[in-house]
């Protein structure tokens, strides 16, 4: 059977009910007025998620982009989804609520398509979840998830939560791919999502890479986000410049095949970017 095609507007079902862009725009380490244009640039060319975080530093200016797009380009608030986070140092001293109140006043788009917990902290997560699951019963978030859960500390989060997270966002490229938590989110019906899915340019120079990159005729990182939507991966690649924002979205007019996703597949070799960024090992 062959499987259903996938289009710039095809959306992954949430277990909510909700749905999710497979791509959206990875804001990180993009500030200012860079992260304006590049938020304005990206809805241009067809993005309609946009992920930030509170730590990112940019909430305002996003939803600034966000706000002008909707005014000047035509683009309705309810096409957009916006995801952002819970800082670590928020969840330690208790100041989820107030977070939340923030991150909503600096984005000031009404309502927040997804907040995030940015770091599985052991001793504050199970609250701010709580916190997270009060907010989405008032409608101030429409959906709400985990960023770095690994597997064990989903389980553990899932013993008292009254909602099942309707995201994961973890670490996910071809060097780097977690089975176990993977395949514990599809059992939960909790959608993948991909952050440095390049591995931080790391894998665009790899020999499997540019190999399909020439054979589909496309860049390798047209290669490695394909891989990401062909999984079934929400994937949210960064880039700084107009054309690279362009080219990444640009990846629904090539199907790679079985055998070649597979390829990229057996790449993985447990690299990460940053060895301090893992679940059970993160020092901020
Ligand atoms: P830049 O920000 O200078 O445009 P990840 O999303 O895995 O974190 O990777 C981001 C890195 O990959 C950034 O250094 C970004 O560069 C680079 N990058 C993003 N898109 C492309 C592309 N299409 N071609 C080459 N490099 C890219």
């Amino acid at each position: 059977m062959n499987s259903p095609v996938i289009n710039i507007d095809s959306n992954l079902q949430l277990n909510n009910q909700n749905s999710i862009p497979y791509i959206g725009y990875g804001s990180y380490k993009v500030t200012g007025k860079a992260a304006y244009n590049c938020v304005r640039h990206a809805l241009e060319v067809g993005y309609r998620m946009i992920d930030t975080a509170h730590f990112y530093q940019n909430e305002l200016e996003i939803g600034q982009a966000v706000r002008d797009a909707i005014l000047h380009d035509g683009i309705r608030r309810e096409d957009i989804f916006i995801s952002t986070k819970i800082w670590n140092d928020d969840q330690r001293a208790g100041r989820q609520q107030e977070a939340c109140e923030t991150s909503m006043k600096l984005l000031n788009l009404d309502y927040i398509d997804l907040m995030f917990i940015h770091w599985p902290v052991k001793e504050s997560y199970h609250q701010t979840w709580k916190i997270l699951e009060n907010a989405y019963d008032k409608q101030w978030f429409s959906n709400i998830g985990v960023c770095n859960f690994a597997e064990d500390q989903l389980c553990d989060l899932l013993k008292t939560a009254r909602y099942i997270p309707q995201v994961n966002q973890m670490e996910h490229h071809p060097y780097l791919q977690d089975d176990t938590t993977r395949a514990f989110c599809d059992e939960q019906r909790i959608v993948y999502q991909s952050w440095s899915p390049l591995g931080r340019s790391m894998e665009l120079e790899d020999a499997t890479i540019l190999k399909l990159a020439e054979k589909y005729g496309v860049s390798a990182a047209q290669i490695i986000i394909r891989w990401h939507i062909q999984q079934g991966c929400c994937v949210l690649p960064k880039a700084s410049s107009a054309e690279r924002i362009a080219q990444n979205i640009d990846v629904f007019h090539f199907e790679i095949t079985t055998e070649d996703m597979q390829a990229i597949t057996q790449l993985s070799c447990g690299k990460r970017v940053n060895p301090k960024s893992a679940p059970h090992n993160f020092d901020f």
